[in-house]
């Protein structure tokens, strides 16, 4: 059975005292209620790593960064290695958010760099992948996703690619408010999963968690998580509340 999995992406918020805040009320809910059916991963920005790590020890909930260079160590200011983010003590990197595409020209061969990157580092990497609003108009939506997803993943080892938990996040639904309908997710997800069957066969298509992400909230989780190919959702707006984060993690029942 393939992993259903909860992940918070923070994005740019949260000041460390609001994020140690947020982060406590978070493992204080779950530890005094039901044991979640679904994994939890918690992606805070980079300077709050190393003390979340800490607060989350001994917990079962997972930590991870929201990027990672595309190298190993070197030259590169400002920019965080894959090594760097596991030497915190995460577990998870997110890789080709479409923030980071559309805003920092993040291209699907830096997205399959940054992969391997974080998988060499001992990282499982979330993948993101998602059309806009415009190729979805436009009937590319498909080609699109394909594009993203074979470029960025499909050169690795069936072996490292049993590592990767994927994203779908149409750009269209990311913190807009409009998410996609189940009908839409569905489709999109069932696609993704028949990619990775003709790449690397049923065993790994059967294996791979394939969350939803964009707008997701605890109104509308039950109904994308009942979904078959919906294995959770990577949550941007509101994994920024304890409320409304575990309210989505509750999703898959008490
Ligand atoms: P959202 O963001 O939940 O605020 O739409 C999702 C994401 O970008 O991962």
């Amino acid at each position: 059975m393939r992993r259903k999995i909860v992940a918070g992406n923070w994005k740019m918020n949260k000041t460390l005292a609001e994020g140690t805040e947020l982060v406590q009320e978070i493992k204080q809910k779950l530890q005094s209620g039901s044991t979640p059916q679904a994994d939890v991963i918690i992606c805070p920005p980079f300077t709050h790593l190393s003390i979340v790590a800490d607060l989350l020890q001994s917990t079962n909930i997972g930590l991870g960064a929201q990027n990672c260079a595309t190298e190993v160590n070197g030259a590169y200011t400002g920019e965080v290695s894959a090594m760097m983010i596991s030497s915190t003590g995460a577990g998870y990197v997110i890789v080709g958010h479409s923030e980071r595409r559309a805003m920092f020209g993040e291209a699907n061969e830096i997205t399959a760099k940054k992969v391997v990157a974080a998988i060499q580092a001992g990282l499982t990497p979330i993948f993101c992948c998602g059309e806009t609003l415009a190729e979805r108009e436009s009937g590319q939506l498909f080609d699109v996703v394909k594009a993203q997803v074979s470029t960025g993943l499909f050169s690795l080892s069936a072996e490292m690619f049993a590592k990767v938990i994927v994203a779908y996040e149409p750009v269209w639904a990311i913190g807009t408010g409009l998410n996609a309908t189940p009908q839409q997710a569905e489709e999109m997800h069932v696609f993704i999963r028949s990619l990775i069957r003709n790449e690397f066969g049923e065993g790994a298509a059967e294996n791979t968690s394939i969350l939803y992400g964009g707008s997701c909230k605890p109104s509308n989780a039950p109904e994308l998580f009942a979904i078959p190919d919906v294995d959770g959702g990577l949550i941007g707006g509101a994994s920024l509340t304890a409320k409304d984060f575990l309210g989505i993690v509750y999703a898959f029942g008490q």
